[in-house]
């Protein structure tokens, strides 16, 4: 388990919190994060396969025994796709997410390429992507069933 401190250019502490690879036990967390985060959250099934791919990385931050975070990333053939992140609502704007993020790209060390869709309407998370260094790439119209939001497609290189 390794301990990531914020970086400089943030300005804000994490200490305390470790960014670790995401274990099955830590799933019945993962859905409380996960049910508070989204208005479509992801069932149980679609982290177990998640975590069953062995090309993928699934990440948690936790301190001691609470799980804070996770991000879910798939590889595909030449592309890293981002398919879920999310921080506990207590614990958000402390540097988590940027943290997971910090670490997935260190973990991905190559060359390929990563891409995710986000709501256009979900400006923290588009912020949050902008100052990691992603940038916009088009729209999907209505790709969001359940409210027949566009997603903004965003690429990091
Ligand atoms: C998006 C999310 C993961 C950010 O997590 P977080 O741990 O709060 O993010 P961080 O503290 O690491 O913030 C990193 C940067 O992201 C941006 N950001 C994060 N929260 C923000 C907010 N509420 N408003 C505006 N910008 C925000 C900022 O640029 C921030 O840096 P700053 O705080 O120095 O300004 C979190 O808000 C969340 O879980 N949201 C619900 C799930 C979700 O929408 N996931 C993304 C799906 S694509």
């Amino acid at each position: 388990m390794s301990e990531i401190l914020y970086s400089q250019q943030n300005e804000k502490p994490t200490s305390g919190v470790a960014v670790r690879r995401l274990a099955y036990s830590d799933l019945p967390a993962v859905i409380a994060v996960e049910r508070r985060s989204f208005p479509t959250p992801w069932s149980l099934a679609m982290f177990v396969l998640e975590l069953s791919k062995p090309s993928g990385i699934c990440l948690a931050a936790s301190e001691g025994d609470d799980l804070l975070g996770y991000v879910i990333c798939s590889r595909y053939d030449q592309v890293w796709h981002l398919m879920n992140i999310a921080v506990a609502p207590d614990h958000r704007r402390r540097g988590v997410a940027w943290s997971l993020m910090t670490r997935l790209v260190e973990e991905a060390r190559g060359v390929l390429p990563f891409t995710l869709e986000v709501r256009v309407s979900n400006r923290k998370a588009i912020d949050m992507y902008e100052r990691f260094g992603f940038r916009s790439a088009g729209v999907r119209p209505r790709y969001y069933h359940d409210n027949g939001e566009d997603a903004l497609i965003m690429w990091l290189d």
